[in-house]
């Protein structure tokens, strides 16, 4: 079945001298990446090989030929990148086309509307929202009162702060409202709402159970039409979002 799959990972993460996850795409590490990607998948080639966050300690013409290399080499199919800021896509883009950019998109993270999308649209790369359900929030089973294990990512983010949290739930009823109209799931209403913005984007959500997997995937069939996204546009437009999606440390190192 291995023609049937798109196998996508990344490259770019290494540890600061105190054992930190760090930036790190120097070309001998990128080289070194995709020979611990391909045996541990064990596979002979990733169809997609995205760069996780951009070093700003290598030139991204460095790690655009590099890409290039392993592509001439038959071990990567395509080049992609992650939170990248656009100025670097266009000069990563002269040197290795960029098939896809993944990027946080959701209705509680609109940012790349601003800068990103009509970037990418220009350019003709395809566009990958990552946490496209706010990390299980826009699903509508999270409230104030959830409790996460404790390595859970989100005990971390401002967000996902119980006030944060309370407040927020505001969106989730807006999706409550368009899901019990439209016989579907807040989920599905996340998802379909993102696959109706742009064509070319292919949102990824993440779950650990096969049943949510499928309810993801019926948002496909869902169609919502110019009158439910005028009005799910207009009452999330009266909505502010409490706390930051990612601690400081870690925004940092996005748009760049
Ligand atoms: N490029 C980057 O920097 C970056 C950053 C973050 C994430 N990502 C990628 O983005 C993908 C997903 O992002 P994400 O996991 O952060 O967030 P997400 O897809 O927005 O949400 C995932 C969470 O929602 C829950 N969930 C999924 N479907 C559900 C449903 N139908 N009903 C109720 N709960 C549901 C999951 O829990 P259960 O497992 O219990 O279902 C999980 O906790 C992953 O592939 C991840 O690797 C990329």
């Amino acid at each position: 079945m291995r023609a049937q799959v798109v196998i996508a990972t990344k490259f770019g993460v290494g540890r600061d001298a105190g054992g930190q996850q760090a930036q790190d795409s120097r070309p001998e590490r990128i080289k070194q990446s995709v020979e611990g990607s391909l045996k541990r998948l064990r596979t002979d080639i990733i169809d997609l090989y995205y760069q996780h966050r951009v070093d700003p300690a290598v030139p991204i013409e460095d790690v655009a030929g590099t890409v290039k290399e392993l592509i001439a080499q038959g071990k990567v199919k395509h080049f992609g990148m992650s939170e990248a800021g656009v100025r670097t896509i266009r000069r990563a883009h002269a040197v290795q086309p960029i098939t896809a950019v993944q990027s946080e998109y959701s209705l509680w993270w609109r940012r790349p509307e601003e800068e990103l999308l009509p970037t990418l649209e220009e350019l003709g790369i395809g566009f990958v929202p990552f946490s496209p359900l706010g990390k299980g929030f826009l699903t509508g089973t999270i409230d104030e009162k959830t409790t996460f294990v404790s390595s859970d990512f989100r005990n971390i983010v401002p967000r996902f702060t119980p006030e944060a949290r309370k407040s927020n739930l505001a969106l989730v009823d807006v999706l409550r409202t368009i899901a019990s109209r439209k016989q579907a799931t807040p989920a599905q209403i996340a998802l379909a709402w993102l696959l109706a913005q742009q064509p070319w984007s292919v949102p990824i959500p993440g779950t650990t159970k096969v049943a949510r997997l499928d309810e993801n995937l019926g948002a496909v069939a869902i169609r919502l039409t110019p009158d439910d996204l005028r009005e799910i546009d207009r009452a999330a437009s009266r909505i502010t979002i409490q706390g930051a999606r990612y601690p400081e440390q870690l925004e940092k190192r996005t748009g760049l």
